[in-house]
């Protein structure tokens, strides 16, 4: 049985006193969730935020790796690095990364061997554009972003991989996919894990993520493939992300 996963992607958003206040609440309001629940934050206030989550259940994720282990890669940092940090998943080859920094098929793959080999749980994230999804490619273009990763990581990695499928037309921009849009995508999803793995793809939580907010995600979580979500901007105000977990919860 998966356990359903609500992972919070603050993106470039924050400062000391509102991650304070941010993070206070939602363990406050989480404690006693049976969902997973992780904030990934950015990267200067890892230290500060896995301070705060210390004692919770909810633990602490960054928003991306480097493809490279150490040295002349000034500004990267390394999976090892965040793992230091206590972080337990790390998102990778998010659509702004791909979009705005020009990130590879190839390049998010050697990031993902990277957070792997350091013991992270890399969420590998997929998602076509508006004019490939009008024009039919969704499949092809969620299936090349998610070979280029299945090829290159090793047979056991299959037990600490998350997926997450975010429609880059329905990120921050109030038009999620509909619940049976998004579990077309997460049933192919999960075919291509289980041509790779096998029956353990059946354990692999596939999040789905793009404009999550309350009002969708219990119909959104309850289709048979979706096994939570990755939630940006509803995550950065505490009642509107608890309400998420507690969908997240009633599904579970
Ligand atoms: P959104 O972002 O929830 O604001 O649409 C999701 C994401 O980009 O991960």
């Amino acid at each position: 049985m998966r356990k359903k996963l609500i992972a919070a992607n603050w993106k470039m958003n924050g400062g000391l006193e509102v991650n304070r206040a941010l993070v206070e609440a939602v363990c406050q309001g989480g404690s006693d969730l049976s969902s997973e629940v992780v904030l990934c934050v950015p990267f200067p206030y890892l230290g500060q935020v896995g301070a705060l989550l210390q004692g919770s259940t909810i633990t602490l994720g960054a928003q991306n790796s480097s493809e490279f282990e150490s040295g002349a890669y000034t500004g990267e940092v390394s999976a090892g690095m965040v793992a230091e940090f206590g972080c337990s998943h790390v998102i990778l080859g998010h659509s702004e990364r791909r979009t705005l920094f020009g990130e590879s098929d190839g390049q998010v793959a050697g990031k993902v061997l990277q957070a792997l080999a350091a013991g992270l749980r890399p969420i590998v994230c997929t998602g076509e554009c508006e004019a490939a999804r009008l024009e039919g490619r969704t499949t092809q273009v969620v299936s090349r972003q998610l070979a280029a990763v299945l090829e290159a990581v090793p047979d056991d990695a299959c037990a600490a991989m998350v997926v997450a499928y975010e429609p880059i037309w329905a990120i921050g921009t109030g038009l999620s996919a509909s619940p049976e849009q998004a579990q077309a995508v997460h049933r192919q999803i999960r075919a291509l894990l289980k041509d790779r793995f096998g029956a353990a793809a059946e354990l692999v939580q596939i999040l789905y993520g793009g404009s999550v907010k309350a009002a969708n995600a219990s119909a959104l979580f309850a289709m048979p493939d979706i096994d939570g979500g990755l939630i940006g901007g509803a995550s950065l105000l505490a009642d509107d992300f608890l309400a998420i977990c507690a969908a997240g919860d009633l599904v579970t």
